[in-house]
């Protein structure tokens, strides 16, 4: 079973199937308007939070730097430095790493490293880091947690701003089931890919998990694994923040969104300013 976050190297999505990646996984989302979204938080949080060094409200995007927790293979990161802000990503997959870039290394103030982000270090401080599409529920102790947001206020520069996105354990919270989902097909990089996923949602010491059971049938052989993920509620993620030092400035139900359903909101998003 894959449920601890050392095996996400392993993990078949992020490696074997890595250059479909965001085909599979990207199918609903749109990459494009959640930048313009996650670019306007940015924005308007950073010029409210950074009060004490160099960056001024209205300064332009060249002048931010970011950092991106879990880059996977760099399409948001590519997004973001298209529209002028300098942007390093890591990722714990090797995989995904070189996918990322061999697509978009070679553009200017664009790179990308191998790491983790609950202890990854950089001499240069970064402006603002951003984590999207649930990498930290892959993260299911609490030790975990604090790991990321400790490395992180160093990291970050003085009043930095984070912003998380993440599943939100409410809605569900407490409930088992198990849901099957319709089988898709997808044409990816000249090739069919088939996928069966089960999902099935489990309470463990007074937590709520999600595993997701993945059947893909490719050129190479049918292939199975199981993502487990761990669902958070706004205060699981807001402790370990605060003990670290940050502050919580908004939380959302996703990058689009300006409200918060705490009782039905499927997705989170949380902007943090670091100490
Ligand atoms: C669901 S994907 C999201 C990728 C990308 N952020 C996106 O929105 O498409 C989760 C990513 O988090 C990475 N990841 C998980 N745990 C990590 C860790 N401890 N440090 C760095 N990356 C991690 C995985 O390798 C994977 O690429």
């Amino acid at each position: 079973m894959n449920q601890h976050p050392q095996t996400i190297p392993d993990l078949i999505l992020f490696n074997q199937l890595a250059e479909h990646y965001v085909r599979l996984e990207g199918r609903l989302r749109n990459i494009a308007a959640d930048m313009e979204s996650l670019d306007q938080l940015i924005r308007a949080h950073y010029k409210t939070g950074a009060v004490n060094h160099t960056t001024r409200p209205g300064d332009s995007r060249s002048d931010i730097d970011l950092i991106d927790l879990g880059c996977g293979t760099g399409e948001q990161a590519a997004v973001l430095n298209h529209m002028g802000y300098a942007v390093h990503g890591i990722d714990i997959s090797p995989r995904m790493i070189a996918l990322a870039g061999q697509r978009f290394g070679r553009h200017p103030r664009l790179s990308f490293q191998l790491g983790d982000f609950r202890s990854y270090q950089q001499a240069r401080g970064f402006a603002a880091g951003y984590s999207l599409f649930g990498c930290l529920n892959y993260l299911h102790q609490d030790t975990d947690l604090a790991a990321v947001f400790q490395n992180a206020t160093a990291l970050l520069k003085r009043s930095g701003i984070l912003i998380l996105e993440v599943w939100h354990r409410r809605p569900y919270s407490g409930l088992g089931y198990t849901y099957q989902a319709p089988a898709v097909v997808l044409e990816s990089s000249g090739e069919s890919i088939r996928r069966r996923r089960r999902v099935e949602r489990s309470v463990r010491n007074g937590r709520d998990f999600i595993q997701i059971h993945y059947e893909y049938e490719t050129r190479t052989g049918h292939l199975r694994e199981m993502h487990t993920f761990r669902l958070f509620d706004c205060e699981e993620i807001t402790r370990p923040a605060q003990a670290a030092g940050f502050t919580l400035l908004d939380v959302r139900g996703s990058l689009g969104e300006s409200g918060f359903d705490r009782k039905r909101s499927g997705g989170m998003v949380l902007v943090l300013r670091a100490p």
